[in-house]
């Protein structure tokens, strides 16, 4: 049940997509307009090495780096000391998040009942052993609990309409002991309460057809059944982003700007996340070391962010802990995620309105003048410029879309990294950046840009 907020067809460089990746990767007759930037972009294509980016996704994607375990942090650890091999002293910013340990049993006896149950775990829902009357319960909406008393009771509700964890939360407001929650539609139920809440009694869901039997059951006669939820934990947990600075070369000639050029290091459980997000971070790697003695007037911040896979939790952390003055200086935020895989598609910039803007405009221009093609921008969020963006700071992730079939899988592993694509990438992103950075620099300027709200851009998965 994915629900994909990439919107294509909203720019009109999209037409350049037609011609796929050979047009992408062909190089363009010159034009006397390109040649003042030759020299500055080349400063830049000829200092990356493809096989840094390539070899570190390997080193990276050993196993998968999952928010809060030992293994982010040796992830951490690599980030913060390439960083500095480079010449940075990173930083390492700590942040904490609710993690979530779910149930080693789920289990749900109703007296009398001899059809077969198969409880499945809501994420978030707390432990317990409860035992009570089923009460029909409706869609668990407010209206229909007001003045019903629950208390000791297991409510039955069925999906739609309001969230589970509402559902859960009604319910437990009206004394309710426990909860099930069956399906409105064929096949199982896995979903989540949406965050943790001291407030929820255990909640388990049934299928359709398992709820529906059980509702009929439980109307005709007063029923008593037991639900048990064990081994399901809340804790608070640790994870990091890791932050180097480039400063401007020259104090007296400096910008006050800042270009943000970022990726998440975390990856989901089971996958190695060789392009999601090794990919990114080692580009990101490669670029700051592509870039540490360029001289530059504007303030550069290379940052790997943590817990993205959770909620873009890291970045969101970061933009929300930054003092306002130093809001207002950043200009624009490269997001690096899934830079890499051969299995995707062509490169597209997703701003989270869908519209162009100093990020999409610099990368549109160096791309033209290298490929010959400018790299079109569609609306999407589902990642770390996100937050940026809803700050008001110009900002795009760059990914390959469509999406590789290995995403989020034990599948996503280094022999599906295409050394092609990060090159393309890391020269479109890399000369971008520099062109915005350098002294005297030739790309457009920022705009004024009007602060955006839209929630629907945190990919919410099975909330409701
Ligand atoms: N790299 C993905 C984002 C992505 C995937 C964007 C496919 C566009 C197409 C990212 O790491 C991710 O998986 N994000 C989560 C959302 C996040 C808020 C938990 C997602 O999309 O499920
Ligand atoms: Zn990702």
């Amino acid at each position: 049940m994915k629900k994909p907020i990439v919107k294509i067809a909203l720019a009109a460089s999209l037409t350049f997509s037609a011609f796929g990746t050979q047009a992408a990767l062909a190089k363009p007759a010159e034009t006397v307009k390109n040649q003042p930037y030759k020299v500055f972009d080349q400063k830049i294509v000829n200092q990356i090495n493809v096989d840094n980016i390539y070899n570190n996704i390997d080193y990276l994607a050993k196993v998968p780096r999952v928010a809060g375990t030992e293994a982010e942090h040796d992830a951490v650890q690599f980030i913060k000391n390439t960083f500095k091999s480079y010449g940075y002293d990173a930083e390492v910013q700590e942040f904490t998040f609710t993690g979530y340990t779910p149930p080693s049993t789920t289990s749900l006896s109703v007296e009398g009942f001899t059809e077969n149950l198969n409880p499945s775990s809501f994420t978030y829902t707390v432990s317990g052993d409860v035992t009570g009357e089923i009460a029909l319960a409706g869609l668990g909406k407010k209206e229909e609990l007001a003045g019903v008393d629950l208390t000791g009771k297991i409510a039955l509700i069925k999906r739609g309409e309001i969230s589970f964890g509402e559902k859960v939360l009604n319910a437990a407001a009206a004394g309710a002991a426990g909860v099930i929650i069956y399906n409105n539609a064929d096949g199982a139920l896995n979903g989540t309460l949406g965050g943790a809440n001291d407030k929820y009694v255990p909640a388990v869901a049934l299928t359709k057809a398992e709820g529906e039997a059980l509702a009929a059951y439980a109307q005709s006669q007063p029923v008593n059944a037991s639900l048990k939820v064990e081994g399901a934990k809340i804790e608070e947990r640790k994870s990091h982003n890791v932050i180097a600075t480039k400063k401007p070369t020259n104090k007296k000639k400096a910008t006050n700007d800042v270009i943000v050029v970022g990726s998440h290091h975390d990856s989901v459980e089971l996958a190695p996340g060789a392009n999601d997000d090794a990919s990114g971070t080692a580009m990101t790697l490669e670029l700051a070391r592509v870039l540490k003695d360029v001289p530059t007037d504007t303030e550069i911040r290379f940052i790997t962010f943590g817990a993205e896979e959770l909620g873009l939790i890291g970045s969101t952390y970061y933009v929300d802990n930054l003092p306002q003055s130093d809001l207002n200086r950043i200009i624009a935020n490269f997001n690096l995620d899934m830079v890499g895989s051969k299995d995707a598609g062509d490169l597209v910039m997703n701003t989270i309105d869908g519209q162009p803007n100093l990020v999409t405009e610099l990368a549109q221009a160096s791309s033209q003048r290298l490929n010959g093609v400018p790299t079109p921008y569609a609306e999407g969020g589902r990642s770390d410029h996100v937050p940026f963006g809803e700050a008001g700071i110009p900002a795009a992730l760059f990914i390959h879309e469509p999406t590789e079939p290995w995403y989020h899988t034990p599948e996503d592993t280094i022999d599906k990294i295409s050394k092609e694509k990060l090159q393309d990438v890391a020269e479109i992103v890399g000369t971008a950046v520099y062109d915005r950075a350098r002294f005297d620099h030739m790309g457009p300027k920022p705009k004024k840009v009007k602060k955006a709200k839209n929630k629907e851009l945190y990919y919410n998965e099975n909330v409701k």
